[in-house]
């Protein structure tokens, strides 16, 4: 079962962009010549162990028909939800119609488009035969402080166990459904995969990866990811 496992990526790209603050949802935005989807999707298509990818979009989303993998046979579109995890579980429900339930999912925002190669390899390599599953992320670098609704500071919370959560998210297709249904039904809006998982008292395993992972949220992230890109590889 493990040997013929496939891999599939899941990317939910439904939100609004909120704390963007833009007139367009934020994957859509140029960066670097490029919509920010479309950086976000290409390391999942060009990769050889990678078999298809679903895309949960708004479904008055007029964008999506003007990137790069929209045509793409190998992308398929679900309907987006309310939350990041309705999105989710939305993929998953049209995966599951055709594809293994022990085949794994990678789950990635659309809006982080520097994912490195190489991370992507070793979230691969390290969890392919993983009873579980796992996450990118990295450790914690400044020091943490619990505050008040006041601002003012509670406690130092000690770092040294504390990560950023990133993606991708690599869980099986059956077990990553299950655990979002049942957080889901408890009414918990889950703001990542592994929480889900958790939540059926299983451990992710943490994968370390690079700090330029990053979520594009505010609009200095912009600048931010198209600096971090044009170090990892020239522009074509
Ligand atoms: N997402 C989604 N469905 C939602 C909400 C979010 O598919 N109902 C996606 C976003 O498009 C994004 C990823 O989940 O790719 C991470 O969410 P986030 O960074 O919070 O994006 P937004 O919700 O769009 O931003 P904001 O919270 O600022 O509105
Ligand atoms: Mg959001």
């Amino acid at each position: 079962m493990t040997c013929t496992a496939k891999y599939w990526a899941v990317i939910p790209a439904a939100g609004i962009g909120h704390r963007m603050g833009a007139s367009i949802p934020k994957q859509y935005l140029d960066l670097a010549g490029r919509p920010v989807i479309d950086w976000s999707l290409h390391l999942f298509l060009d990769h050889p162990r990678i078999s298809g990818a679903v895309v949960s979009l708004d479904p008055k989303d007029d964008f999506w028909p003007r990137t790069a993998f929209a045509g793409d046979p190998r992308v398929r579109r679900a309907e987006g939800g309310a939350e990041r995890c309705h999105s989710v579980l939305n993929a998953l429900d049209l995966l599951s119609g055709g594809v293994d339930a022990a085949d794994w999912v990678l789950v990635h925002d659309a809006a982080r488009p520097c994912l490195r190669r190489d991370d992507l390899d070793r979230l691969l390599d390290t969890l392919s035969d993983h009873p579980v599953g796992g996450l990118l992320g990295v450790p914690v670098r400044d020091t943490m402080k619990q505050v008040g609704e006041d601002g003012r500071v509670r406690r130092t919370v000690p770092r040294t166990d504390l990560w950023h959560a990133f993606t991708p998210q690599m869980f099986r297709l059956g077990l990553l459904r299950k655990a979002l249904r049942a957080a889901l039904d408890k009414c918990s809006l889950v703001t990542d995969d592994a929480s889900a998982v958790e939540l059926m008292s299983l451990e992710p395993l943490l994968v370390e990866g690079h700090a330029d992972n990053i979520k594009v949220t505010r609009p200095e992230d912009l600048a931010l990811a198209a600096f971090y890109l044009r170090q990892q590889e020239p522009l074509c």
